[in-house]
Formats: structure tokens, sequence, C-alpha cells
């Protein structure tokens, strides 16, 4: 049984050394255990190796220049560092490791490096006298140091006839090494949730704003919990006073638009969506410039629909696992199922609101449903509810991915 890395990205570096013609299969060995690979090649590789070996092994266009205006208009080398999950060079030669040990950015490889957050992983393979030579391991103590991992080299029989320390691991042992590293933490280990929490406030002139009682509670409990099921999260917070859970990176907005917009900057890198946030239907159509006058004995405001978020993450292709939160004073299934149904979620949270549940409170009752399927997940404090939450997400999430898979 294989160490499953369905959907995890992994950028595979390969450099420009004999044990390039092991690449094919490192790829295949990755992808046969469901990771998304993608290559990108030293000039000195595709002496030893043609790109289109590894594109077709890897399904995907490999990429090699670092100044070239048709890769960088595919994906350029910034959204590629992003991309990564994890940054595998593989093999990494004296010369590569080298120049990684002092930052050059003089082709794509190194500059993704440089560029990308991923942890970096390399797998040495060099003659036995290079391994071994002085500059070569100052250069693996400095990567070390800083945090790269280096798998192998192993010790045998080298191309060049020697015997000794500088083989390449063998790729089946790699993907396994690579596979172990990305193993899930948790049951949302690996993955990207992005969630918005809190109101939102929507400006009538400089000095007043439409809103409502979101407190963020709830929003921020399923951040933490999300957290600790091993997810990598993203919190875009309405305006409210609570401190964002520890490692969750908290983004922080007022108005409806705000808030869209940075759903629309950050959804496209997300496996799963979830909108708890309370998001003002309307806005005024045009907020006052300056503050508005006591005048008559009524004012009216005109005010226009705002974007609905949620409802343009469902209709992404391709999408996240949309999930969404439904608050309602009646009718608590049928509403929910009618909101499922109408933004074609994956699944949605309804919460009954009032009598000292939902808005602004402590605990919460949550109700959820999905095509297909319901389950209470009862009253209690919202962390606890979050916490039932993420755990159905998480199991309804594996359902949908392996569905999905050929
Ligand atoms: O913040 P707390 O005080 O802890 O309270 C928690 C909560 C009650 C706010 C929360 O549990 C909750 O139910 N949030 C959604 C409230 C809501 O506005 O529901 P709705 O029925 O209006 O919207 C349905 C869904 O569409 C929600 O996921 C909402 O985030 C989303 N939506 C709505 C309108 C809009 N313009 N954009 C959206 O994304």
């Amino acid at each position: 049984m294989y160490t499953d890395l369905t959907q995890r990205r992994v950028l595979l570096g390969v450099g420009g050394g004999i044990a390039a013609y092991k690449a094919p299969d490192l790829v295949r060995r990755l992808r046969e255990r469901g990771a998304d690979v993608r290559v990108v090649m030293t000039e000195a590789a595709t002496a030893f190796i043609t790109p289109l070996t590894l594109q077709a092994v890897s399904g995907r266009a490999v990429h090699q220049a670092l100044l070239s205006a048709e890769s960088e208009a595919a994906m350029g080398h910034i959204e590629l560092a992003r991309w990564a999950e994890l940054v595998l060079i593989a093999p990494a030669t004296a010369d590569l490791m080298a120049r990684l040990a002092h930052g050059h950015a003089n082709d794509l490889l190194t500059t993704l490096c440089l560029a990308s957050a991923a942890p970096l992983v390399l797998a040495p393979a060099m003659n036995r006298q290079m391994w071994a030579h002085p500059a070569t391991q100052a250069n693996a103590a400095a990567l070390a140091a800083r945090g790269v991992t280096l798998l192998g080299p192993a010790e045998g029989e080298q191309a060049c006839g020697e015997v000794g320390a500088g083989r390449m691991l063998e790729p089946l042992a790699l993907a396994e090494a690579i596979a172990a590293r990305l193993a899930p933490a948790g049951p949302l280990g690996g993955r990207r949730v992005l969630i918005t929490a809190g109101p939102t406030r929507e400006p009538l002139d400089p000095v007043r704003y439409l809103t409502n009682r979101s407190s963020g509670r709830m929003g921020y409990a399923v951040a933490r919990a999300a957290r600790e099921a091993g997810a990598e999260v993203t919190l875009i917070s309405g305006p409210v006073t609570l401190a964002a859970p520890a490692g969750v990176e908290c983004l922080r907005v007022e108005s409806a638009a705000e808030m869209a917009a940075a759903v629309r900057a950050q959804v496209a890198a997300c496996d799963i969506f979830i909108g708890a946030a309370a998001v003002a239907d309307y806005r005024a159509a045009t907020p006052a410039e300056h503050k508005i006058k006591k005048q008559g004995e009524t004012l009216t405001l005109e005010l226009v629909r705002n974007p609905d978020i949620l409802a343009e993450v469902a209709a992404r292709d391709p999408r996240p696992f949309t999930v969404g939160f439904a608050a309602e004073t009646d009718d608590l299934t049928g509403h929910a199922a009618s909101k499922l149904r109408a933004k074609g979620l994956d699944m949605i949270a309804a919460n009954r609101v009032g009598a000292g549940l939902g808005f602004d409170v402590a605990h919460n009752a949550l109700l959820v449903l999905w095509p297909g399927g319901d389950r209470d997940l009862g009253e209690a404090d919202k962390l606890t509810l979050a916490r039932r939450l993420i755990e159905l997400v998480g199991e309804r999430y594996a359902a949908a991915v392996g569905a999905a898979r050929p």
C-alpha cells in the first residue's frame, strides 16, 4: 500500500548528472502515489535526458528557461515557486549544490529555490571524490544548517567505474522518503483551507456603516480546528476583536467587496473553502463622501447587492471543496437545503440563530447537509462544534477526492 500523495504538489528539479536518466522513473513513482509533479530541468540536464521524456511521464510541460516569454506566460516562475508544496532536486550535482549554498539565481531552478517557501530536498549524485571534497562537504553542511534535507548519496559502484559514496538514491527510495515527508499529520494534513469569518462593514458615509452581529467566533474556531487537523489555513476576517489562532494566516478586510477581492486572490491555491462569514447582502449604492446631515423625518438609502462570495467560489472550474454556512431563524433544514442547491455547494452547516445560539454568543448548534446526506452535530461551544465540523469536512473531502480519481 502506497502512502497517498493525491494532489500533493511536488516540483522536481533535475540537475545535469548521469543519474538524470533515473528522473522519469522517479516521476512515475511519485505519480503512482497520486502526486502532481512538475519538472524543471537545468540546461546541463538536457544533455542527459530530453524534456520530452519528462513531459510524457509527468503529463505536464517541462520548465527550462528563466527568461522565456513563453514559459512565463504559461506559468511564471514565481507562480511555480508558490505552487510547489515541496521542491525535490534529483540528481543534485556538486555544481547545483554550490550554487544553492551560495544563493545564486542564475537559472530557473536556482531562482525557484530562492523564491519558494516550500521545503527543499536534495538527492546528491556525483563522483565520490567530488562528494568527499571539502568544498562540497562545506556546501552540504551549509545547506543542511539552513533546513535543506539531503537524501543520500548512497555508496556503491559509480557510473565512472569508481566505488564509494556518491550514487543517487534509487527512485523508489526517494519517492518513499518524499511520501513520508509529506505524510499527513492529521486528517487535513497538507491541505490548504481558506476560511471567511466575521461580519462585513458597508460604509454609508465616512463615519457610519451597515453591519451585523457576527463576532467571528464560529469562523475563528473553524480556522483553529482546521489547523489542528494539519491544514495550512488562511483566514479572511471581517472586523472583529479576536486574535488569529496560532499558525493561521489572517488577512483582515472590512467590506464585502474587500472580502470578495481577498478570496479571489487566494482561492486558486486552496483545496477547501469554508464560508463562515456573515457577509452583508447589500451595500450603499453610493457611500456619501461627507457625513450625512440630519434633515427630514425620514431618510431613504439606496442599497445594491454585494457579490455572493460563496456562490462565486462554488462556480469556479476547477473549484475547491466548498462549504457554506446558513444562519436561519425558521425552517432551518428547508432554507439550508435550498442554499446548498442554489449555490451548488458540497456541504452546508446550518445554524438556528436566536435563543442563545448563533451570532455573537459562545454556543451554537449545527445541522450539516450535503447532497445525499446530513448529520446533526448537536449543540455545544463553538470550538467543539468546529472540531466536529472539520472532522466531517475531512471525511466528505476524502470521499470527493477519491471519487474524482481515475
Ligand atoms: O461570528 P459568530 O458570532 O460566531 O456567529 C457565527 C455565524 C452565525 C455568523 C456563522 O455560524 C454563520 O452562520 N455564518 C453565515 C451567516 C450568513 O450570513 O448566512 P447567509 O445565509 O446569509 O449566507 C449563506 C452563506 O453564503 C454563508 O456561508 C455566507 O458566508 C455566504 N455568503 C453570503 C452572502 C454573500 N454576499 N457572500 C457570501 O459568501
